[in-house]
């Protein structure tokens, strides 16, 4: 096992733990969403936007206390995401993280509810997290809400990917993948960046590398995810593989192929890789994660 792979494991075991303590045991139909909520989130996951938000944090003197808040509820908001993503209007997905879709476990009306609760509640979370000062949680609150919605957020990426076409020019098409992807997926990882560099208020040019170094990791974890659903093990990825084609994604395999996808996200892993390099043995861990996005196998 790789150090970088370690860490990210003894901090999902921590965080897991502590994540947990967010959904307290409820019974009864009213709380079947809560269920719902809980099934999905305590579902396994690489935990990498946490990961992300309490590292950049650490860069700037904040502990795991103080940016855990923030970092659970982007992933209660995250976690949302997928579930509405496999819905059957929108990818039709039968497992994520290895075991059944939210809808395949309960039923569509749950899963909906369910998406919705956890949406919810992040904001909720957040919005109550003392061990944050008001101000700072008051950015953390907008910052969110314009990552995940939609207007040049994940829901506006959500919705490329559902209703892009190609066009005519190679080159529009290339712009439109660009956005989608960097809408669906770099937003949220954006977020999980910043918002460390806003925990621990960061200055503005270091902030600005922070951003720098998440914009390049987020349009390479999605060119990532892209190449796993060509060539992946589905039993390492935990998700149904091959799909992209079948949908007519928009993606930038589909579009490009394999060899270009690589060579792409390789660069940009190269070039976040550098861009971090200004915080010196502190980036360590963040370039290990960096490199770890297009290396891994799930
Ligand atoms: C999957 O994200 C959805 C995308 C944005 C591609 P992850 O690959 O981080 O999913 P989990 O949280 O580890 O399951
Ligand atoms: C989903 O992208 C990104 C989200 C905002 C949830 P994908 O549809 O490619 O994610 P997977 O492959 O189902 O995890
Ligand atoms: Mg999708
Ligand atoms: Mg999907
Ligand atoms: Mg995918």
């Amino acid at each position: 096992m790789s150090d970088i792979v370690k860490i990210l494991t003894a901090f999902s075991e921590r965080f897991n733990q502590d994540l947990e303590k967010c959904f307290p045991p409820l019974s009864g139909v009213e709380n079947r969403a809560v269920e719902a909520m809980k099934y999905s989130v305590m579902n396994g996951g690489k935990r990498l936007r946490p990961y992300l938000l309490c590292e950049c944090a650490s860069l700037f003197g904040v502990s795991y206390e103080t940016a855990f808040p923030a970092a659970a509820s982007l992933e209660m908001l995250h976690s949302y995401s997928l579930i509405h993503d496999d819905l059957p209007a929108m990818d039709n997905d039968d497992l994520r993280r290895g075991k059944p879709t939210c809808h395949k476990q309960f039923d569509e009306a749950t899963a909906i509810l369910a998406g919705d609760g956890l949406l919810t509640y992040a904001f909720e979370y957040l919005a109550n997290a003392l061990e944050i000062r008001p101000e700072i949680r008051l950015t953390l609150v907008q910052m969110l809400s314009s990552a995940a919605g939609a207007f040049g957020g994940m829901v506006s990426g959500q919705t490329l990917d559902l209703y892009a076409a190609p066009t005519e020019s190679q080159k529009e098409d290339e712009a439109i993948i660009s956005r989608l992807e960097e809408m669906k997926t770099g937003r949220l990882l954006r977020y999980a960046c910043e918002a460390g560099a806003v925990l621990g208020k960061a200055p503005l040019d270091m902030r600005h590398t922070i951003v720098v170094y998440s914009r390049k990791i987020g349009q390479a974890f999605q060119i990532a995810d892209d190449i796993l659903d060509r060539e992946g093990d589905p039993k390492l990825v935990g998700k149904t593989l091959r799909k992209d084609d079948s949908q007519h994604k928009f993606t930038f395999v589909t579009h490009y192929g394999l060899e270009i996808a690589r060579q792409k996200a390789k660069q940009l892993i190269d070039e976040a890789v550098a861009e971090i390099s200004i915080f010196g043995e502190h980036a360590e861990n963040l370039q290990n994660l960096a490199r770890y996005i297009i290396e891994r196998n799930h």
